[in-house]
């Protein structure tokens, strides 16, 4: 993990938040590699669970929502970690289940820290709360969502009748979430302030198991299609003791990440839970009536919700790669191209003999089909090392035989073979090579 930490920052993927006062604990910024590259993921998502299918359709809901939904969700009594704290030296707070799972059932807790003894663990609850308007009491306390599902939720009639759907069909929607974790941690794997990618698909009740398998092959097929290798992805189902309080089932998609077998995705059977406790707190049916049947029911709900910034995490992680060519160590993520911040480079062998003009042109035609870089500064093998450490899976030279040709050199980031290629005939080369043409390499690591 501190080898992504350090290139993070040393590209310009993620920095420390507020970071010239000393940082913002577990809170990140995106430079410009990670802003591409983190939506280069949603609109991976999107694309397909939203434009590739005919039963989901979009929603941007509001973060700032009416307080009972928290009520009616179950949030407000229920959203809470159970926490400890040191009673020793160093006072610090932990979460009583992760000791427990680090050490085994009926084994003595005590402070992972300083060895201190811990209080007994009360109830934490996970949602900020802030107040909306100038008068700070009781009729003004609002969250901020610890979900984006509510949203989809509490927007269910409107987006069914509007959206011209019935069941089974679902609604997407991707964006920020705030929890205000006992022990964030591990990079932007647990912060309190994420983005999740979620679907809510409601589903007459008895499709629900169909559904809920459906779902969970598909989302699996989404990480390993965009290049996660297989083995480090597995399914792993909940417990009973590990439900939350609205699931009959859950199973999570994971990543082994270097911290360990860790929860990418979580996909739960959330039955109708949710729209019976919204339909008893707002007075407002939410149910599904078909007029030529007569057939009347409260649809059930599966829920595949991934973390936007964990997703980019796994990436990531699964892309780094180092190896030695020719004596010298080379870091090269192997990005799939599809999510490759920056997916061509233009680089002129030097900045000289009219050359970076010849690539200035060649990178005005290249830029109109996929993002690209321009690069004249410093030699051309530190030129490509630059590009391999952000992902760039194709990197043109244009040098002296271009002039003479017009083509160009094309080499390929994870093999790094080099073709010559005519470059009129770059654009629609490239447009069809980072869409289609991408086998994932095999790692050295
Ligand atoms: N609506 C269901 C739900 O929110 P969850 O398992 O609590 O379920 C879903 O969260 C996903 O959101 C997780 O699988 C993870 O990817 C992401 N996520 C949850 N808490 C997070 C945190 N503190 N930091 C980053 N990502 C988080």
């Amino acid at each position: 993990m501190e080898k992504i930490v350090a290139l993070s920052k040393r590209r310009g993927f993620i920095f420390q938040s507020s970071e010239i006062y000393g940082g913002l604990a577990s809170t990140y910024d995106y430079g410009h590699y990670g802003t591409l590259l983190k939506n280069n993921v949603k609109a991976e998502w999107w694309r397909s669970v939203v434009q590739e299918r005919d039963d989901v359709v979009g929603l941007d809901a509001a973060i700032l929502m009416h307080p009972k939904t928290w009520e009616a969700s179950g949030h407000l009594e229920s959203f809470s970690d159970p926490l400890v704290q040191c009673n020793g030296k160093c006072k610090k707070r932990w979460r009583e289940d992760h000791l427990q799972e680090d050490l085994g059932e009926g084994e003595e807790l005590r402070c992972p820290e300083c060895g201190g003894e811990l209080s007994d663990p009360r109830e934490f609850n996970l949602m900020f709360e802030t107040f909306m308007g100038p008068v700070q009491d009781d009729q003004a306390r609002v969250y901020l969502r610890p979900e984006t599902a509510q949203g989809i939720f509490v927007n269910f009639k409107n987006v069914m009748q509007t959206a011209r759907k019935k069941p089974p069909f679902g609604i997407a929607q991707i964006g920020k979430a705030f929890r205000n974790e006992i022990t964030p941690g591990h990079f932007i794997f647990r912060t309190r302030e994420f983005e999740q990618m979620e679907i809510e698909f409601f589903v007459p009740p008895d499709e629900a198991e169909k559904w809920f398998k459906h779902w969970l092959k598909e989302r699996e097929r989404w990480y390993s299609d965009l290049g996660i290798r297989p083995d480090y992805l597995r399914m792993r189902e909940h417990g009973k003791e590990e439900l939350s309080h609205y699931s009959t089932g859950t199973s999570d998609v994971e990543y082994l990440f270097p911290i360990g077998w860790s929860e990418l995705e979580g996909v739960a059977n959330r039955t109708d839970y949710d729209l019976s406790r919204h339909a008893e707190f707002s007075g407002e049916k939410l149910e599904y009536f078909d007029q030529q049947s007569g057939e009347r029911y409260v649809p059930y709900v599966i829920e595949p919700s991934a973390g936007a910034d964990r997703a980019t995490l796994a990436f990531f992680v699964d892309a780094y790669d180092e190896e030695e060519i020719e004596g010298r160590k080379r870091t090269v993520l192997r990005l799939h191209p599809r999510l490759a911040p920056v997916k061509a480079s233009v680089l002129p062998l030097v900045s000289k003999d009219g050359l970076s003009e010849i690539a200035k042109d060649v990178y005005a035609e290249i830029r109109k089909v996929c993002p690209s870089e321009f690069d004249e500064g410093g030699s051309i093998g530190r030129r490509y090392r630059r590009q391999d450490e952000i992902g760039t899976p194709f990197g043109i030279t244009i040098d002296y035989q271009t002039k003479d040709d017009q083509t160009v050199t094309l080499r390929d980031r994870d093999s790094l073979e080099q073709e010559r290629v005519a470059s009129a005939e770059l654009p629609e080369l490239l447009d069809k090579k980072w869409k289609e043409d991408w086998q994932p390499p095999k790692l050295n690591q």
